[in-house]
């Protein structure tokens, strides 16, 4: 739906959910085999994420968990995708604290995990998140949106060593990743100056580098941040933790730091209501219920 515009359009996301979220909702209750009448709870997200969206969802939930007099979760989407490790592990497999790099279309996020519920950010993006790198730097590219997995499938035959861009320094914990795209923009157009072909000649070349560096610069913020506060469990969570070089190169840099490290299976990586429900569960076990007057994007923490 967004495709042909290069980027999500607000109101046509709303739209769509508004479409599609009774029959959505519809077929995953009669896929898991239950009835309305069975839940216990409705989690929703309550934000961050465009407000139509979001007010589409949580109207929804309320309207549904007043019909069926059970509580409501509110959840935070920053928080879910960390949460998505616990689908596969159980609470006590993973040490705490540990560190998450949490990294989607919309935030960079190192955040130190206390527990299931509580969440500290020390260290974010201070312009564009990783997911968006990928996305812009690939719309330069000439790939759809969004390009971040089709970048990463052209990089598999692509040399990472082939072109070098500059990598943001940011102080303490925090990222950047504009220079890069703004580098990578002129890069390109003083390369077709000399060679009009030459994005088609280097397409692989040209992803693996630019992946290269976006995972470097990811990886090498996470390293320090965990020397610094000496913490050996580490995950990666969001959309680009579904991102085939940033998976290895974690697996390989957390055998050399000794890291535990934690990666959610491929489909819990990018949105899926699974990790809303799964911190759900944990804010239904401490009993830490929503409220109809609850606003979408107020009181968020991270
Ligand atoms: O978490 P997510 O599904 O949605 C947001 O909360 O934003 O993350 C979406 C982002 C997009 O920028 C998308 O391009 C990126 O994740 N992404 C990837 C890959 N799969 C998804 N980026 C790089 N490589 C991938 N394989
Ligand atoms: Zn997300």
């Amino acid at each position: 739906m967004h495709l042909e515009y290069g980027g999500v359009v607000p109101e046509l996301a709303s739209r769509a959910h508004q479409k599609n979220i009774v029959p959505v909702v519809s077929e995953a209750i009669r896929k898991a085999g239950i009835e309305k009448r069975d839940l216990n709870a409705i989690a929703y997200t309550i934000g961050p994420g465009l407000l139509g969206s979001l007010l589409v969802g949580s109207s929804f939930a309320k309207g549904m968990a007043a019909s069926l007099n059970i509580p409501l979760l509110e959840i935070n989407h920053m928080e879910a995708h960390i949460l998505a490790h616990f689908i596969n592990h159980a609470l006590e497999d993973i040490s705490f604290p540990f560190l998450n790099l949490t990294v989607s279309g919309g935030h960079t996020q190192l955040v130190i995990v206390e527990n299931d519920l509580s969440m500290r950010v020390i260290g974010q993006t201070k312009d564009d998140a990783a997911g968006e790198a990928f996305d812009k730097c690939g719309k330069l590219l000439g790939l759809g949106y969004p390009a971040g997995p089709l970048l990463d499938r052209h990089a598999k035959s692509g040399n990472p060593k082939a072109f070098e861009f500059p990598k943001s320094s940011m102080q303490g914990f925090d990222y950047s990743f504009s220079g890069l795209k703004t580098a990578f923009l002129y890069f390109l157009r003083d390369e077709r100056e000399k060679e009009e072909n030459f994005i088609a000649n280097n397409l692989n070349d040209l992803c693996a580098s630019l992946q290269e560096n976006i995972v470097d610069v990811l990886l090498s913020k996470l390293r320090k941040a965990a020397r610094h506060h000496g913490i050996k469990s580490i995950g990666i969570a969001g959309g680009v933790s579904a991102n085939s070089r940033l998976r290895s190169a974690f697996e390989e840099l957390g055998k050399k730091e000794k890291w535990n490290t934690y990666i959610p299976d491929f489909e819990y990586c990018t949105d899926n209501g699974a990790m809303i429900a799964m911190s759900g569960y944990f804010k239904y076990q401490n009993q830490l219920f929503g409220s109809l007057r609850s606003k979408p994007l107020a009181r968020l923490k991270i």
